[in-house]
């Protein structure tokens, strides 16, 4: 069976590009794959992160991982701070990964641009990414679109290290989807969705309310026209909220745009208010009975042995082939 490999960060605002993007995929993947999904704790501390917010974060992700319908008797759901090969390994690739191709990494670039204080941490984060997927042997990396560099990069240093060590790990392929692997923000559909944008109406969260969500699309750019038309290029915004609407609400894009022809962006953002209330409502209420049902910890503890399981065996190859004496 193909191996399956993924990871989110643990944030309270885990978004619809989040799910469309990578989360809904890895419940699709569920099935025909072994999977491995994780919570990825420690690159959540790249950035300056509260203790208590971290801690309740990753239960909370547990916990929506679960609500959107990955079952921990298919799947291994663990958190990355369990498993302390990630950070082993992690330190073994950054001595084979090199200054330049961390400069190159876009994302790196973004998030410390302006800032005062940017963290070594945040600078080898693609590293750490590399290792969590190298560790499990993955033949598939379900993840949107923004994260292509740093597969790319992941890709090079396994290669790298296989000619110079001989053959040590499986080379992972991306799966990025060819259509909603990048849902833009709503206040700017130029701009990707993002955890981090601090205007709470340019996206919509995965638990937020109906009456937030009915406000952030009704308030969602489109543009001076009133036609509900696909066109990415010049209707950015209106084509962010179609591909949503199409996702979450299964009407074909084609299909939308014959339902609302003649009718301007009123009635159409007026449904897609509903079909993404709809999607969301069976999610928010399975998430609140698993936080009470205490059932997260005991799935995380055993997500956590599999985890080590499989991937110590591949430290263990790592280390042997680099020298290290191994008894
Ligand atoms: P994170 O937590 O930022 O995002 C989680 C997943 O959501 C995808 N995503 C999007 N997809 C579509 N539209 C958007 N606007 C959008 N925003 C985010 C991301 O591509 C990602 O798949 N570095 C990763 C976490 C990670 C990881 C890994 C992923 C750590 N180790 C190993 C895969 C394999 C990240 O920060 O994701």
């Amino acid at each position: 069976m193909k191996r399956v490999f993924s990871g989110v960060q643990p944030t309270s605002q885990i978004h619809i590009g989040n799910y469309i993007g990578a989360i809904k995929r890895f419940v699709e993947l569920q099935n025909d794959m072994d999977c491995f999904f994780c919570i990825v704790d420690l690159h959540s501390i790249t950035i300056p992160k509260n203790p208590k917010e971290l801690y309740e974060n990753s239960l909370q992700l547990a916990a929506l991982y679960m609500a959107v319908g990955l079952d921990p008797t298919k799947v291994t759901l663990f958190l990355q701070s369990h498993v302390p090969a990630h950070s082993e390994l992690a330190w073994l690739l950054q001595c084979n990964t090199y200054i330049g191709e961390l400069n190159r990494m876009t994302q790196f670039k973004e998030k410390s641009q302006g800032k005062e204080i940017v963290t070594t941490g945040l600078y080898t984060y693609p590293v750490l990414m590399a290792a969590d997927i190298l560790l499990y042997d993955t033949n598939y990396v379900p993840v949107g679109n923004d994260q292509k560099q740093h597969l790319e990069l992941c890709r090079d240093i396994a290669i790298r290290f296989n000619k110079k060590y001989g053959d040590t790990f499986v080379i992972p392929e991306p799966l990025i989807a060819k259509f909603g692997a990048r849902i833009m923000s709503l206040d700017d559909a130029k701009k990707k969705m993002s955890k981090s944008n601090e205007n709470k109406h340019s996206k919509i969260n995965l638990l937020d309310s109906p009456s937030k969500i009915k406000k952030s699309i009704m308030k969602a750019v489109t543009d001076s026209e009133s036609e509900v038309r696909y066109d990415e290029e010049n209707k950015p915004g209106v084509s962010n909220l179609m591909t949503i609407y199409n996702i979450l609400g299964g009407l074909s894009l084609e299909d939308i745009e014959n339902k609302y022809k003649g009718m301007g962006y009123g009635a159409f953002k007026k449904d897609l208010v509903e079909v993404v209330v709809s999607a969301l409502e069976p999610i928010q209420i399975r998430y609140e009975e698993i936080l009470k049902s205490g059932e997260v910890e005991k799935v995380l503890k055993e997500g956590a042995e599999r985890a080590q399981e499989v991937s110590n065996k591949v430290l263990d190859r790592v280390k042997r082939k680099m020298g290290f004496i191994m008894f």
